[in-house]
């Protein structure tokens, strides 16, 4: 764990908005769950869609990681960095014609999760190896925004639609090697992961499917952002994932390798936001906490209405207020957290937004001509500024090069 008062240390010496991620603890958090999971087939596919700063890239790469790509951008990045083509697995959705040849041509294993694109590929590619995604039909995840079973999500193949399935790849002569499900992120409910595994294991005859190597069964492994929220009994979960797996084997009579694609689970807890609170103002019932950074840079609060925790790094033993924690962005919604009681806050102090290291920097973006923050990677007991702050002006010049104005 980083220290608060080396979290402080680094905001004087790096300046703020400034995110920390201590990339000891991902490669920790990769070997956890490698451990928690005893199948001697478990394949970890982290998902690079939470964070892909290169330099904690190449700490998972190293330590084995495989990845689970969801965009071209995010294959090239990904081989670019070194990561074999066979530790890919790329899981795109609404695909252009374009971007399949693109990730095709790389040799990269392609999830498909509509019948268009099958029947695509089917067409264009016979032989093909490819997996399948299905909708596992199993709604769970910590937003509506983020479920991607059951009928309100764009994701997978529907399960009743497993005939013309079968029909579109015997026609093709498709090679189907894998099959894939994610059923959300952040999943409240263990039950959920293994009756989403159970579902797609149905599937799964040798008849069906006979050219089957592995079973992926997607992200969502939840951890806590309340400081009051339980831990989930991984170690509970782990076995009963290896035990339900390894009867699945049996059953279909050849042994198969398990992927999982966790995101958040590897990342969320490494990472931290420090943003300074420049500006105290009081607005009849609410004080306001004015910071300097903005959602473009956080924006799970204010598209999910997430929580995360927030400290203040220079005054942890302050007298209690309550606070909105706000942003400098022009919005009314840039709000870090609403009414939240913390340590008095004063102008000057450095706040620590938690869990930001997944889905924040990747998320973010310019909005109101504001450069995202540098990153800080911490390897080895050592920090290292991987990404320099961009200036104002740099943002704009940059801006200007792209549309050949400069
Ligand atoms: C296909 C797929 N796999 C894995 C993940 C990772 O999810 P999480 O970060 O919750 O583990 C996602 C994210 O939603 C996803 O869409």
């Amino acid at each position: 764990m980083i220290s608060d008062a080396t979290l402080l240390t680094l905001a004087g010496e790096y300046g703020t908005p400034l995110y920390v991620y201590d990339g000891d603890m991902v490669v920790e958090h990769f070997r956890a769950l490698s451990g928690l999971i005893p199948h001697p087939r478990l394949r970890i596919h982290y998902a690079l869609k939470a964070n892909y700063n290169p330099a904690l890239l190449a700490l998972l790469r190293d330590a084995g990681a495989c990845l689970d790509a969801v965009s071209p951008g995010e294959v090239h990045l990904a081989l670019k960095l070194g990561f074999a083509k066979e530790r890919i697995i790329f899981t795109a959705n609404n695909l252009t014609d374009a971007e399949f040849e693109e990730v095709c041509s790389l040799g990269v294993l392609i999830n498909i999760g509509s019948l268009s694109r099958l029947s695509k590929t089917a067409k264009r590619y016979p032989g093909l190896s490819i997996c399948l995604r299905f909708n596992p039909d199993v709604v769970d995840g910590d937003n509506a925004k983020t479920m991607t079973g059951g009928d309100l999500t764009k994701f997978g193949i529907l399960m009743e639609d497993l005939p013309q399935v079968l029909d579109i790849v015997r026609a093709g002569k498709l090679k189907v090697v894998g099959l894939h499900e994610h059923t959300g992120s952040g999943l409240q409910h263990t039950e959920s992961v293994f009756r989403s595994m159970q579902n797609l294991m149905k599937l799964a005859t040798p008849e069906n499917f006979p050219d089957l190597k592995f079973m992926d069964f997607g992200g969502g492994f939840k951890v806590p952002y309340r400081p009051d929220e339980a831990r989930v009994d991984y170690v509970a979960m782990g076995s009963e994932i290896d035990r339900l797996f390894r009867e699945f084997e049996a059953r279909y009579g050849r042994e198969l390798a398990i992927c999982f694609e966790p995101g958040k689970y590897m990342v969320a807890e490494c990472g931290h936001l420090l943003t300074r609170v420049n500006t105290i103002k009081k607005n009849r019932t609410r004080v306001i906490a004015g910071c300097d950074s903005g959602f473009p840079q956080l924006i799970r609060p204010m598209l999910y209405d997430a929580y995360h925790q927030i400290d203040n790094l220079s005054n942890p033993e302050g007298t209690p207020a309550v606070y909105d924690i706000c942003g400098n962005i022009c919005e009314t919604g840039d709000r870090f957290a609403e009414q939240r009681s913390m340590p008095e806050v004063r102008e000057g102090d450095v706040l620590a937004i938690r869990n930001g290291g997944a889905y924040c920097f990747s998320m973010g973006g310019i909005y109101n001509m504001r450069a995202m923050p540098p990153e800080v990677v911490i390897a080895s007991g050592e920090a290292k500024l991987v990404r320099p702050r961009v200036s104002n002006a740099e943002l704009a010049d940059r801006l200007l090069a792209e549309c050949g104005m400069a």
